[in-house]
């Protein structure tokens, strides 16, 4: 017999201004049961979420949650019968330390008076405890990397009873390796009877990780069952409605047949990384890749200026370049996109349109300073149509957008300034399957434009469909480099070798 229902919702609606984001959806969770919730950005998911866990109270529908239904539902309630949800934010007092981050809602809870340090530890090594994990109680949570920080909110949760985990976007921000871990963490709490419902664009660990799926498209369900009904094609179809396909970059050019639009000599800012050398041509896509540590996102932020190298040397369309702020590696045509949209990126009060002009406005200002607002209006309409952003009008600030929706803004930002090379770290992470397509179209059609890009990533397929070259970092050096016949099988060998001498 299966377990019973932990959670179920029936015939949902949620409107916002303009938008009707959820139209008539129903989901059921077992007990103990990963269940995954898939779909194109603005689909609905977060705002599914947010209905879980009270904050979106629904305008129509039944939300029953361990047998009984929530009326009206409200976060405490949602709370009171074990929802816990992770947000991308985590919340966490990044100034607190972990210890404290762990315990203090229990002893606000509990109405404690006098704190007292011992039973605070022994909170938050119960929690760490029933994660398996280990770290530093006294470290402030600001320190931690990223994936530490999840695990402090994953047990935090835990130390609320709770019976239904939800993670929106869980692996976004983490490698290959803290993925792995963190789906350990995962089998765990199935072990326990702990029930997790979690958001991937990541179709491979969707079909790893999850037992059921649901789908949405356009705010309304249109698949759900077993994983095991499911593979990749099959998903992208139900989430898109249509079949798409990533065909594989060709560099037609040939190496070397036109002089190098970038070339770095010798370049470090040990311990990060050191005697980097490479060269990128007009129309090239190079990959670099590399686990956690290998120095791959220092090595761009060098590039950009952000972290300037210390040694070594670069040049640009054959003329030697020192770039030791932001502002000369924009002024020589380097341009930078994030990964972390949420922390780095977009002004999220500020409209779309303004958040895509931003990085053209002296361009745009003229010889006089006056603005071409025409310019600029066509221009964001553009881009607005060409990465498909769901949105009624650029006016609209950029937060009101889905995740996936505010990751385009901030790619369009830096590519309407057509600079000679664009370092790309991530592009397409929380983007769908469907639009990431449309993203890589774009960068070939720049790539084939004589723009040098350089795209890092930790989504294989991206780089092994998008790449002619790819270059592989271990530990702040050039460890191997491999031509377009590169292959997943390959690249993942190489680093089943790094984790190996890493002693991992
Ligand atoms: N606070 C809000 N105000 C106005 N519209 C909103 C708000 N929150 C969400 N929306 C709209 O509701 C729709 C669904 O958004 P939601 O964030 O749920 O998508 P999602 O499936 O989580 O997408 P993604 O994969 O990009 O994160 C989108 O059209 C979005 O613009
Ligand atoms: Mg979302």
């Amino acid at each position: 017999m299966p377990p019973p229902q932990f959670l179920e919702l029936d015939d949902i609606h949620k409107r916002f201004a303009g938008v009707h984001a959820l139209r008539g959806v129903d989901l059921s969770i077992r007990e103990g049961e990963v269940h995954c919730l898939a779909g194109e950005n603005g689909s609905g998911k977060s705002t599914l979420i947010k209905v879980i866990a009270g904050v979106h109270p629904p305008e129509e529908g039944r939300v029953r949650i361990g047998g009984s239904d929530l009326d009206p539902v409200t976060p405490l309630e949602s709370i009171r019968r074990g929802v816990q949800v992770i947000y991308q934010d985590f919340s966490l007092f990044p100034n607190l330390s972990v210890a404290e981050n762990l315990a203090l809602n229990n002893e606000v809870e509990q109405g404690r008076r006098i704190v007292r340090w011992s039973r605070i530890r022994a909170t938050a090594r119960e929690a760490l405890a029933r994660i398996r994990r280990e770290l530093p109680l006294h470290r402030p949570v600001g320190e931690l990397p990223v994936a530490d920080r999840q695990l402090v909110a994953i047990a935090r949760a835990l130390l609320h009873d709770a019976r239904l985990v939800i993670m929106d976007e869980p692996t976004t921000a983490l490698t290959q390796r803290e993925v792995e871990n963190l789906f350990t963490v995962i089998e765990n709490l199935r072990a326990e009877g702990i029930a997790i419902l979690f958001v991937s664009h990541k179709l491979r660990e969707v079909l790893r990780i999850s037992e059921r799926l649901t789908i949405l498209r356009n705010g309304s369900k249109v698949a759900e069952g077993p994983t095991t009904d499911f593979d990749e094609r099959s998903i992208t179809e139900a989430m898109t409605g249509r079949s798409v396909r990533d065909e594989k970059f060709h560099y037609t050019a040939g190496p070397g047949a036109r002089p190098p639009v970038l070339e770095v000599e010798g370049l470090g800012r040990p311990p990060a990384y050191r005697g980097v050398s490479f060269r990128v041509d007009p129309g090239e896509i190079v990959g670099i890749t590399g686990l956690l540590g290998s120095g791959r996102t220092e090595l761009a932020l060098g590039l950009f200026g952000l972290l300037p190298a210390r040694e070594g040397s670069v040049r640009l369309d054959g003329q030697p370049l020192r770039i030791r702020s932001v502002e000369e590696a924009l002024a020589a045509g380097i341009a930078y996109v994030p990964e972390d949209r949420l922390t780095e990126g977009l002004f999220l009060e500020q409209s779309i349109h303004r958040n895509i002009i931003a990085s053209i406005l002296p361009e745009l200002a003229g010889r006089f300073g006056f603005l071409d607002f025409a310019r600029a209006r066509r221009e964001v309409e553009e881009w607005i149509r060409d990465f498909g952003i769901a949105t009624p009008n650029a006016e609209v600030p950029a937060q009101s957008l889905s995740g996936g929706n505010q990751q385009r803004v901030l790619l369009a930002r830096w590519l309407a300034r057509t600079p000679r090379v664009l370092v790309l770290n991530g592009p397409t992470v929380g983007v769908d399957v469907g639009s990431k397509e449309a993203i890589h179209q774009r960068l070939r059609a720049l790539a084939a434009e004589g723009m040098a890009v350089l795209l890092l990533s930790d989504d294989l397929p991206e780089v092994v469909s998008n790449c002619n070259r790819v270059l592989l970092l271990r530990e702040g050096r050039l460890a191997a480099e491999f031509d377009e016949s590169v292959t997943e099988e390959t690249l993942n060998a190489h680093f089943a070798e790094t984790a190996g001498t890493a002693g991992v």
